[in-house]
């Protein structure tokens, strides 16, 4: 079965319940799109409340406890989640990663968590700019999937790499196509896994990264919080 195409909007910690607004738009593009999924992560705060407008938008989460409940002040469980309307999660954003010390092992049993509470999670890799400048990009993902991923292969990948998010830079066609490739070839069920590319995704940039063979869906932060510009991103999708 082909691979579907997702384009996921993480609005990371923007949106007010007056955002909800935006959601109308993005339904009526996301509905004329049947042969495209569309995710929207908002904040946790709003996650009820655009669960029950999305219609055809699924609704993720931005991060979970790696356990379904307890004293853990502040945190939000994978059934909350759930509950709540939710039907993805993203965990190991590398903003997670670098905020809150989250280590690959951490984000695995995020997932499985995730998954326990049956949300897919969209689990994010990606390597720093020196990383990528002494030319250890796939070394890095390589390492961070071996440890992130977990057995279940219910999930999806998003490659962010993290020089690329919120600076305007993308990495360039050439080297999204390559590390897709090898994040493909090393993942347990390469050929059925949705694989993602997050990084200053554009409306101006959208079409020519979603081209590529191994590119199923953007994972998308600022232009995410811009009605025109999201709905510009999914009518990009081939
Ligand atoms: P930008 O699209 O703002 O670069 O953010 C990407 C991202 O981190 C999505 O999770």
């Amino acid at each position: 079965m082909a691979r579907r195409m997702l384009i996921a909007g993480n609005w990371k910690m923007n949106g007010l319940r007056q955002s909800l607004v935006f959601f109308e738009e993005i339904c009526s593009i996301a509905g004329s799109r049947s042969d495209v999924d569309v995710l929207l992560a908002p904040p946790a705060t709003l996650i009820f409340s655009a669960a029950e407008i999305a219609g055809p938008v699924k609704i993720g989460g931005q991060d979970c406890h790696n356990h379904p409940s307890g004293a853990h002040t502040g945190d939000i469980s994978a059934e909350m989640l759930r509950d709540a309307g939710a039907s993805c999660v993203i965990v190991g954003h590398s903003e997670r990663r670098a905020d809150h010390g989250e280590s690959s092992d951490l984000v695995r049993s995020k997932a499985e968590a995730a998954q326990a509470a049956g949300l897919i999670p969209v689990i994010c890799v990606g390597e720093s700019e020196s990383e990528r400048r002494a030319g250890k990009a796939e070394a890095v993902v390589g390492a961070q999937l071996d440890q992130s991923l977990p057995e279940n292969t219910a999930y999806v990948i998003a490659y962010e790499p993290v020089w690329a998010i919120g600076t305007g830079l993308t990495a360039s066609i050439e080297d999204i196509a390559a590390m897709h490739a090898f994040i493909r070839s090393n993942l347990p069920d390469g050929p059925n896994t949705q694989i993602l590319y997050g990084g200053s995704v554009k409306p101006d940039n959208a079409a020519d990264i979603l081209s590529l063979t191994d590119v199923d869906g953007a994972l998308v932060g600022g232009a995410s919080l811009k009605a025109a510009d999201f709905t510009a991103i999914i009518a990009a999708a081939p």
